[in-house]
C-alpha cells in the first residue's frame, strides 16, 4: 500500500496545487475573453437583417454627413423659399380683360395689396445717365431682344405685327412706360414718330423675364437702331412688379414721352 496515501498533509497539498492550475488557466482564459473583447476577435452574432440593416443606415450616415457639408438645412429653404418668391411674383400674366379677375382670388388680393409705384422716382433722371453703356447688359439685352424682333424687325425697323422701335419717341422716353409695357403689355392705338398704329391683339406681356433681362432688353432698344438714352436699372423694373397681372395697358396710362 502506498505510504503517501493516507498522509493527509500530501493530500491537502495535492489539492491546493490543483487549485493553483485550475486558478492560472481561469485567469488565462479570462485574460483571452477580455481581449477577445476589446479588439472585436469574435464578431457580433447577428441577423442577415441586422447586418442589411447596418449597410443602409451605414449609407445613409454617409449621405447625411455629404449633404451636410453642402449646405445647411437654413440654406435649403431660404433656397427653397425664394424660388417658390419668384414663381409666385411671376404669375400670373397679365389678363385681358379686368372682369376675368376671379373676386376673392389670389390674382385679385395680389393687385389690391400691390403698392402703387412711385413713377416720379422711377423716372427721374438718374446721376449718372450720362454714364457708357455696360456691354455686359448689351449682351443681355440682346439675346433678350430675338423674341421683339419677330413683331418690332431684327433692326427696329416695325413690321406687320409691331410698330417701330427705331426713332420711337417711346423707346427713348421714360423708363416706367418701358417697363410698364414689358410687365403688362399694350393695346389700342399708339403714335409712334408720328405715325398712328393699332394692332388688334396689341402687345403680349412678357413679365417672364428677369429683372435684368427687362432692364438688358430696355437699355438695348434705348441704344441700339440710331437711338440713345440712357440705361435702364434692374431696380426701376422691380418697383413696379406689382403691375404684373394687370391688364393690358393702354397709352392713356403711360406718362407721354
Ligand atoms: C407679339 C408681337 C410683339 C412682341 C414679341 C413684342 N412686341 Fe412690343 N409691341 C407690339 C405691338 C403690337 C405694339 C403696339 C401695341 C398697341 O397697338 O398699342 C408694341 C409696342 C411696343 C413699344 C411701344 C411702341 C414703340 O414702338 O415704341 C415698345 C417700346 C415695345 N413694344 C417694346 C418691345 C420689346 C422690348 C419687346 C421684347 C422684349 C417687344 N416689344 C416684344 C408687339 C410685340
Amino acid at each position: 500500500m502506498d505510504p503517501t496515501r493516507d498522509n493527509p498533509l500530501i493530500r491537502i497539498k495535492a489539492f491546493i496545487d490543483g487549485l493553483g492550475i485550475f486558478t492560472l488557466f481561469a485567469v488565462i482564459l479570462l485574460l483571452i475573453v477580455g481581449a477577445g473583447a476589446i479588439f472585436g476577435w469574435f464578431g457580433k452574432t447577428e441577423t442577415p437583417e441586422d447586418a442589411a440593416g447596418d449597410i443602409r443606415y451605414g449609407i445613409r450616415k454617409e449621405i447625411d454627413s455629404a449633404q451636410a457639408t453642402v449646405l445647411t438645412k437654413e440654406q435649403i429653404s431660404a433656397v427653397v423659399g425664394d424660388v417658390a418668391g419668384k414663381l409666385a411674383s411671376s404669375k400670373p400674366l397679365a389678363i385681358e380683360k379686368p372682369e376675368q379677375i376671379v373676386p376673392g382670388s389670389d390674382t385679385a388680393k395680389k393687385l389690391a395689396e400691390a403698392p402703387a409705384a412711385d413713377l416720379g422716382s422711377i423716372d427721374a433722371p438718374a446721376a449718372d445717365a450720362d454714364a457708357p453703356i455696360d456691354p455686359a447688359v448689351m449682351e443681355i439685352g440682346k439675346a433678350q431682344f430675338m423674341v421683339c424682333g419677330a413683331c418690332h424687325g431684327q433692326n427696329g425697323e416695325g413690321g406687320p405685327a409691331g410698330p417701330p422701335l427705331a426713332g420711337s419717341e417711346w423707346v427713348t422716353g421714360p423708363v416706367s412706360n418701358l417697363v410698364i409695357i414689358q410687365l403688362r403689355g399694350l393695346k389700342g392705338p399708339i403714335t409712334v414718330a408720328g405715325k398712328v398704329y393699332n394692332f388688334p391683339a396689341g402687345m403680349t406681356p412678357m413679365a417672364y423675364q428677369t429683372d435684368e433681362q427687362i432692364a438688358g432688353v430696355l437699355t438695348y432698344i434705348r441704344n441700339s437702331f440710331g437711338n440713345k438714352a440712357s440705361a435702364v436699372k434692374p431696380e426701376q423694373v422691380t418697383a413696379l412688379r406689382g403691375e404684373v397681372g394687370k391688364p393690358q395697358a393702354t397709352v392713356e396710362e403711360l406718362t407721354k414721352p
